[in-house]
């Protein structure tokens, strides 16, 4: 299959199984500008309407405390720009093409850093299956609305490390901290995606002291089908219903918002 899409960084005549080669042996695939101007336009506004209204601590609430609050009053996906990123057709041909066989949404989260926030140490995200099957793959989609420069919180990735067994936070007490053999990524354009396998090890470093803009951050996973995942949202029915009525994806991946592939939702230590 051919993708049309911009071309990768390090080789512009690389073709598709090139990436798929080093998407499985490092783990990252950068893709500088994959995401149109004028989506990015659409979705900085929404990004700001998110933070500025209260919508997204109201998210954490409902899945903090889901008895209390219930299913939020708006999702990330029914902002109509973040719901046409969810399904961003390039990035879905990737995933298709990179992931070879269907694959289902998982969840969307969408935040603004400010440019003295702190960082995240490092960590994985991949959330098991009922199956405990590792070779499942799940892909976190990183997008960086307004790029990433030196002087916003850095990404830092740890090439090789999704194929550890490994928990989430088995390298949390390094903190932010430089590991041998890390990648740094703190110079992309606008629009600028990194899709990373959920279990790669990665981390936010902030950069302290150098003032500079908001760094506007959406993230969005999906998984290969094959298993029941566990959801992370104790309201992710809704979600996917929800996602579902609004036809995100226009009914062109089947299995994009099937409630088959996920169990029941349980609350974590
Ligand atoms: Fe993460």
């Amino acid at each position: 299959m051919t993708l049309e899409m911009r071309p990768f960084p390090e080789d512009e005549d690389d073709g598709t199984a090139a990436a798929r080669r080093r998407f499985t042996d490092s783990g990252y695939l950068v893709l500088p500008g994959l995401l149109p101007e004028a989506l990015v336009r659409r979705l900085e506004p929404e990004v700001d309407r998110w933070v500025d209204d209260g919508l997204r601590a109201r998210s954490i609430a409902s899945s903090l405390d889901p008895d209390t609050h219930g299913a939020p009053p708006l999702l990330e996906l029914e902002l109509p720009a973040h719901g046409e990123l969810l399904a961003f057709p390039p990035l879905l041909t990737l995933l298709d093409d990179l992931l070879g066989c269907p694959f289902v949404f998982h969840h969307m989260h969408s935040d603004r850093h400010g440019p003295g926030s702190a960082g995240k140490p490092w960590h994985h995200d991949y959330e098991p299956n009922a199956g405990a099957d590792a070779s499942l793959v799940m892909v976190h989609a990183l997008h960086y609305l307004g790029g990433l420069t030196t002087e916003m919180g850095r990404l830092v990735v740890l090439p090789g490390s999704h194929r550890e067994a490994a928990g989430k936070t088995a390298r949390a007490h390094l903190g932010t901290a430089e590991i041998p053999g890390e990648a740094v990524i703190d110079r992309l354009p606008p629009g600028s995606t990194v899709l990373i396998n959920s279990a790669l090890f990665h981390a936010r470093r902030p950069t302290p002291g150098r003032p500079g803009r908001p760094r506007y951050f959406v993230d969005a996973s999906y998984c290969q089908t094959g298993a029941r995942w566990r959801p992370v949202k104790p309201y992710w029915r809704h979600m996917l219903a929800r996602a579902r009525e609004l036809d995100l994806g226009g009914g062109r991946w089947p299995e994009l918002f099937a409630e088959r592939h996920f169990t029941e939702y349980a609350a974590t230590a």
